[in-house]
């Protein structure tokens, strides 16, 4: 049936062929109509900027080589921060339309999907979680890179144990992990049609930790996440970077996150500053960053610290 509806390329082909001098010739007549009106018009005569071969030259060679901080410019203007207490209503209005995603949580289909709890993180029980809880004593805690939770869990709990119990979680993670990575770590996870069922694993975790109340999260890529929260002025005493362990990622990253940064006392923080993944990209990428902006790279166990309060006082 379908090859009766579209006729054989040999058909189309002539057909082409034959339209060519139509279409040639009504072109050519329309050119020259419009070359002539433009002669009358006086286009001509105007002084019509052209580009010389000269001019393009120079424009070269001052972008060459390109400059660094052209890589640099995270442009958006991020606006007033919003109270921390007005964070969790922020998220739950433009993320979630106003309804928790908690709520009847797990559905009914996808209990039989899930374990009751399964974590697996990559030191998310480092020391450098209590120092700088402790230190910061965060309303707001950002997370980039979230996987299954595992140091959002003990980030919660410790604010806990602090007597922090105001203090929100925000996880940023498009909860999709990485392509393969379940051959190696969460063969025992179901997958369905491809789902690898990350996000519900995760908010099954924190139910299961019953840490729903100080825990909120946005499923989407960390770099349009973090866009949208510099739009919507939520910002983090506290921001850990840890997702993408790639040079460009961990720099979008980082970038992105510290314009959401709380003045004046909030700090930056990360992961893989000297595990193997170091010289893939985050080392470097933090590195630059804190020499682009003057700031000083302190380290803790494998993680980075930047306290930009301390650098300019
Ligand atoms: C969002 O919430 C409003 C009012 O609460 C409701 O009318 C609307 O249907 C909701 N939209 C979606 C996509 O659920
Ligand atoms: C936080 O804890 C303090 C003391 O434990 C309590 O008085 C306060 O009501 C708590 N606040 C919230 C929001 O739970």
């Amino acid at each position: 049936m379908i090859k009766q509806e579209a006729p054989p390329l040999h058909h189309r082909k002539r057909q082409l062929v034959a339209n060519i001098p139509v279409n040639k010739y009504t072109k050519s007549i329309a050119s020259f109509i419009i070359l002539l009106s433009f002669y009358f018009l006086g286009y001509f005569t105007a002084p019509v900027v052209v580009v010389q071969p000269q001019q393009i030259n120079t424009i070269q060679q001052s972008t060459n080589p390109p400059a660094v901080v052209d890589h640099n410019r995270f442009s958006t203007q991020c606006v007033n921060p919003v109270a921390p207490q007005l964070v969790r209503k922020t998220i739950l209005d433009r993320v979630f339309n106003g309804t928790s995603p908690w709520l009847n949580f797990p559905p009914a289909h996808v209990i039989p999907l899930l374990r009751p709890r399964r974590i697996k993180g990559w030191g998310s029980n480092g020391a450098v979680f209590e120092t700088l809880i402790r230190e910061v004593r965060p309303k707001t805690i950002i997370e980039v890179g979230t996987f299954l939770g595992a140091s959002a869990l003990h980030m919660s709990e410790l604010t806990h144990q602090l007597g922090l119990n105001e203090t929100q979680i925000l996880c940023i993670d498009d909860f999709r992990g990485w392509p393969g990575f379940k051959d190696k770590f969460l063969k025992d996870l179901a997958m369905v049609n491809g789902d690898v069922l990350l996000l519900q694993q995760f908010m099954q975790n924190v139910v299961h930790e019953k840490a729903t109340e100080s825990i909120l999260f946005m499923p989407f890529s960390t770099s349009s996440a973090l866009e949208k929260l510099c739009e919507w002025g939520v910002f983090g005493d506290l921001i850990e970077v840890d997702a993408g362990h790639d040079f460009h990622s961990a720099w979008s990253d980082i970038n992105k996150a510290y314009k959401i940064l709380r003045p004046p006392g909030g700090v930056i923080f990360g992961h893989d500053y000297f595990t193997s993944a170091d010289n893939k990209g985050v080392r470097r990428a933090v590195n630059l960053f804190a020499k682009l902006n003057n700031l000083r790279v302190q380290t803790h166990g494998q993680h980075w610290v930047i306290h930009p309060a301390a650098d300019t006082t």
